[in-house]
């Protein structure tokens, strides 16, 4: 949600802010903008996409060594030129970029018009740069100074660079609440809402953390001290990730070549984990908590969107095999409920980013109410990941399309192997089950592969319905959450509406829906209640709708009443959604295609969502 990046150093700024853009511009692309110092301080913004803003500063003085730039995804005012960051101070003096949400800037806005400012925006960031230099005027304080004790005043959610014009050698960054990063490189810093911008210049990076701020000098170190004015002692850490994990790699769009890693990725997220001839799964980063989950009165889930999904799984995964009851939450519910929580609860919060607001704020009440809580996230050294007890990363490697694919999985992976491995422990699950388990998990990248293999047929299929206004999903037990998260791909890209269904719900509603314009998606695997499902099936056959199944390899009764059959391999029920998702994103990426949408940004979403 809105990306920053900024940089000061040797070489010229702006080639590597607007390549920063770009590889940010998954965060957010309704407006984007960009301030470098090169003698004046010269800003340019637009509303539209970085290459819009690209356009727009050709022939423009875009010299300096020192800039800070910003892709936005509203929320105070609307995607406007205006609205669009950076923003300058009443004097033009400095500038500021901002992700995150300053809640009381109405009460902070009148206070600074009553003063004489004037505001060129809607937006809760201007606030902030007028504040800072009031602060500087009324307080006789230096920029670094005004920008602790603006930070003091603000209530809310802040990442920020600010730069002043009249000095080209100092940048300041700060973070509470949104992510920052910064690089360090040879007499160079970046600053940027995460990594991506920064591995190709440096591997060396700080992670903020939140009230902290970061004071850069040219040709000099970095300065780091909280906003409480004490001083800390920087931790740069070695990045992970390679670039070839941030480019397209000759796919049409960054969702299918995501889709397409799925067996790599899924592997990745056993690496180390799963030994099946030795007999061993295991998850290191929660070893030391594996008593603690076992003697949990019960376990609760909290995430948002596909990660909610994901957690739907975990519940039947986790109940299935270990026999202890869980409840899945949706993190911007159980936050502000005031939920019932014990001490002997354990709460397993997921998130791809590990940047979701909602999921970040439901952990922290969790934790304070004496709870702990355990992280399944994909970025490492996120927000989640720190303020978690302890956790799985997924592995999956960088996800930019929106929609997300490859981290569903390789969150479902991680539970099931947390679900096999403390099932094994506690003893719900025999030795020779286990083993099966372990056997069989190992064959599952393989068994992805051949599940891609339906990529023709599906785009054929997504011809057939790609003007259709709604879609129906269904599916029973472990593949009710796939049916969602398939609704949810085809709705958040294609925007066609699309809702998912426990198969047996739908007489109970949407069954009203059904006529011959209708296609329905059927989760239909041989195993588990395929003979009910294949009852539901035959109720939307009599009322005309259009059957597209997912079957398992040589179905036998679905194939004669689908209008469409998409074949999985033969797998374990609880490892059916690992196999199922994969047409299901191939079908919404089609129908997305067809249709020309733009498939990994899609219009009014962001794929980090940092705001409640
Ligand atoms: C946004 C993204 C979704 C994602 C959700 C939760 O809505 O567009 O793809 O599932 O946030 O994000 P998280 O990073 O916590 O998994």
């Amino acid at each position: 949600m809105c990306g920053i990046v900024a940089y000061l150093g040797e070489r010229q700024a702006y080639p590597i802010l607007i390549n920063g853009l770009y590889r940010l511009e998954y965060r957010g692309y309704d407006s984007a903008g960009i301030a470098i110092i090169n003698g004046n301080l010269n800003l340019y913004k637009r509303k539209g996409k970085v290459s819009d803003l690209e356009e727009f500063v050709k022939g423009k003085d875009i010299k300096g060594t020192i800039g800070i730039a910003h892709t936005r995804w509203a929320t105070h005012g609307e995607p406007t030129d205006e609205n669009a960051h950076p923003h300058f101070s009443q004097s033009h003096n400095l500038s500021i970029i901002h992700n995150g949400i300053i809640e009381n800037y109405k009460t902070l806005k009148e206070e600074l018009i009553r003063r004489g400012y004037v505001f060129n925006s809607q937006t809760d960031t201007e606030v902030l740069i007028h504040l800072i230099e009031d602060i500087m005027k009324n307080e006789e304080v230096d920029l670094i100074e005004a920008v602790r004790i603006a930070l003091n005043q603000v209530v809310g959610a802040y990442a920020i660079a600010v730069i002043a014009k009249d000095n080209r050698d100092l940048m300041i960054a700060a973070r509470k609440g949104s992510p920052l990063v910064v690089g360090i490189g040879k007499d160079e810093f970046l600053v940027a809402s995460d990594a991506t911008p920064i591995v190709e210049h440096t591997k060396k990076v700080i992670y903020l953390e939140d009230e902290e701020m970061a004071i850069l000098r040219r040709g000099k170190e970095i300065e780091l001290k909280t906003i409480k004015n004490i001083n800390i002692t920087p931790y740069i850490q070695e990045l992970e990730i390679s670039l070839d994990a941030l480019e397209k790699g000759g796919f049409d769009h960054f969702m299918l070549k995501e889709i397409f890693e799925q067996p790599h990725s899924v592997s990745e997220s056993m690496r180390g984990r799963l030994y099946p001839q030795k007999g061993i799964v295991t998850l290191g980063g929660i070893f030391n908590y594996e008593q603690k989950i076992l003697n949990a009165r019960r376990i609760i889930m909290i995430a948002c969107g596909t990660s909610w999904h994901a957690a739907l799984v975990g519940e039947y995964l986790l109940e299935e095999l270990m026999r202890v009851p869980v409840e899945v939450e949706y993190a911007s519910e159980f936050r502000y409920r005031n939920p019932v929580i014990y001490e002997d609860d354990v709460v397993i919060a997921i998130s791809q980013s590990g940047e979701t607001a909602d999921t970040l704020a439901a952990i922290k009440m969790a934790k304070s109410k004496g709870a702990t809580v355990l992280g399944i996230c994909n970025v490492v050294g996120s927000s989640i990941a720190r303020e978690t007890h302890a956790g799985s990363y997924t592995h999956a490697g960088p996800e930019i399309g929106v929609a997300s694919t490859k981290a569903f999985t390789a969150q479902v992976t991680v539970l099931t192997m947390m679900a096999i491995r403390l099932a094994f422990v506690k003893g719900t699950i025999s030795n020779t089950e286990h083993q099966l388990f372990l056997d069989e998990l190992g064959k599952i990248p393989a068994k992805i592969e051949e599940a891609l293999l339906t990529n023709d047929l599906v785009e054929k299929i997504a011809d057939v319905y790609k003007n259709a206004r709604n879609f129906l999903y269904l599916g029973r037990g472990i593949n009710f959450p796939v049916a969602l998260e398939g609704a949810l791909k085809l709705k958040e890209i294609s925007y066609i509406h699309a809702e998912g269904y426990p198969a047996a719900e739908m007489k109970h509603g949407p069954i009203a829906l059904i006529d011959e314009e209708m296609p329905v998606v059927v989760i239909a695997p041989r195993k588990g209640n395929y003979e009910k499902v294949v009852s539901n099936i035959e109720e939307v056959k009599a009322r005309k709708g259009k059957i597209i199944a997912v079957v398992t390899k040589g179905d036998s009764q679905v194939r004669y009443l689908a209008d469409y059959i998409i074949e999985i391999p033969e797998t374990d029920e609880i490892f059916t959604p690992l196999l199922a998702t994969v047409p299901l994103q191939l079908l919404a990426y089609h129908i997305a295609v067809k249709r020309n949408c733009n498939v990994d940004q899609p219009r009014n979403l962001a794929k980090s969502v940092t705001v409640e």
